[in-house]
């Protein structure tokens, strides 16, 4: 199969304005978000949602990583996502909306009844979404009969998503469908951040891709389970812990950690859990640090990555195949090596985020056969790297 990739520009497409959502009374049902209005490049997109309509696969941007999208209510579209990504059958994808509108409908026992007050999605998620969507922000709720349970890989539960990304949201909205969209990777590798990401792992085997440029966190979206007594956070993503911690309802939430529910983790509905996750063919190792706050933990830090380079090269590793991701200090190299990438610093998160697997994926590229990564605290976005990284790793070492 040949794959086109076709450029879109986000400027391309402005949007309605939205309703202020300050008044949290509201209900939600009458919550308006702004809408798709013109697209510059709709014959583009059009062209894209025309291919989602016939059961295509369609890869395309979203403000986390790129997506491989196809139409959610059509289980044959929906299997070409499991065969073209090598993804275990069992692995539940997330649909993709674009209007509340448009998961009121799903959610709804029969097409002609209108949402009973205050709505069908449950209420525990009413001030998240009027928070956080659109944007990285996955929630489940109850599965509807109206989506095929290849979606949901049987589970009792919907993965759903309101990406902000503005080709995203006129994708979704030109076809009129929610799309199930997994991270355009071949199964267990990094997700892509760049539509050439996407095209070195996929290239031949979808039809189209829409390169809309770098997505913005770099991490996939958070995933909360909120029909939970207390709910808790499945996957740390762009919306961190302590956003969440800000809402109602949402101040007691937890983080699941690996063996809190092995069922559950069996099933791989605790995303991550169960198959390797965001590796690079490179043997990543992983520096882990309690604390970098002074110049003094850093050199330690830096002291113990070193004795690791250096009992590789002893193995006879080839100098020129180790590489490094870092975050402590970007003007300080270990002797002799130059294949590194700098994330940005450890005191920025978001930033460490967004380059995470752009990283992986570079380093990988200029042949590093060995990754050895300089750690980040546990907090705001750090906590989503630190998640990736820990599968992505064979080894961590505490500092
Ligand atoms: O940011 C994102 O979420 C990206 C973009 C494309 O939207 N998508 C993404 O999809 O990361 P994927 O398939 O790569 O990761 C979704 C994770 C999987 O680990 C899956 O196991 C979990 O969400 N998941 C899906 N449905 C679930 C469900 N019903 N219950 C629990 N976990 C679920
Ligand atoms: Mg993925």
């Amino acid at each position: 199969m040949k794959t086109n990739c076709v450029t879109v520009s986000n400027d391309s497409i402005s949007f309605t304005p939205k309703i202020s959502l300050s008044d949290s009374t509201y209900p939600l049902h009458l919550f308006s978000f702004d809408t798709v209005e013109n697209v510059d490049e709709s014959e583009r997109l059009k062209f894209a949602s025309m291919e989602i309509l016939k059961d295509n696969l369609v890869a395309f941007p979203t403000e986390s990583v790129y997506g491989l999208g196809a139409n959610a209510l059509s289980s044959s579209a929906v299997s070409k996502i499991y065969s073209a990504k090598g993804r275990p059958s069992d692995n539940p994808l997330i649909i993709h909306i674009s209007s509340l509108q448009m998961l009121e409908t799903l959610l709804s026992p029969s097409p002609s009844l209108r949402p009973p007050p205050p709505s069908y999605i449950p209420t525990i998620y009413h001030p998240l979404i009027a928070r956080f969507w659109p944007g990285p922000l996955t929630i489940l709720v109850p599965a509807p009969v109206t989506i095929p349970s290849i979606v949901t890989a049987g589970q009792p539960t919907l993965a759903v998503r309101f990406p902000s990304h503005p080709i995203a949201r006129a994708l979704i909205s030109h076809a009129n469908v929610p799309l199930a969209a997994p991270s355009a990777n071949i199964s267990g590798r990094p997700s892509p951040t760049l539509a050439k990401h996407v095209l070195s792992d996929l290239d031949g085997r979808i039809g189209l891709v829409i390169d809309g440029g770098e997505c913005e966190s770099g991490v996939e979206s958070t995933v909360v389970d909120g029909l939970r007594e207390v709910p808790v956070v499945l996957r740390p993503g762009g919306v961190t812990v302590e956003m969440l911690r800000l809402v109602k309802g949402w101040e007691d939430v937890r983080v699941y950690k690996k063996g809190d529910d092995l069922n559950l983790e069996e099933n791989p509905t605790t995303p991550g859990m169960k198959y390797r996750h965001y590796s690079p063919d490179a043997v990543v190792w992983l520096f882990e640090f309690k604390d970098v706050s002074d110049e003094i933990t850093v050199g330690l830090m830096r002291n113990r990555i070193k004795e690791e380079f250096e009992s590789l090269v002893a193995e006879g590793v080839n100098l020129k195949e180790i590489g490094f991701l870092r975050t402590l200090n970007k003007f300080v190299s270990i002797d002799g090596t130059t294949l590194e990438y700098y994330l940005g610093s450890y005191l920025q998160p978001g930033a460490v985020a967004k380059e995470l697997f752009k990283g992986l994926r570079d380093l990988e590229a200029r042949g590093a056969k060995y990754i050895l990564v300089e750690g980040i605290l546990e907090q705001a976005e750090g906590a989503a790297v630190l998640n990736r990284l820990r599968k992505a790793a064979s080894r961590t070492i505490h500092v």
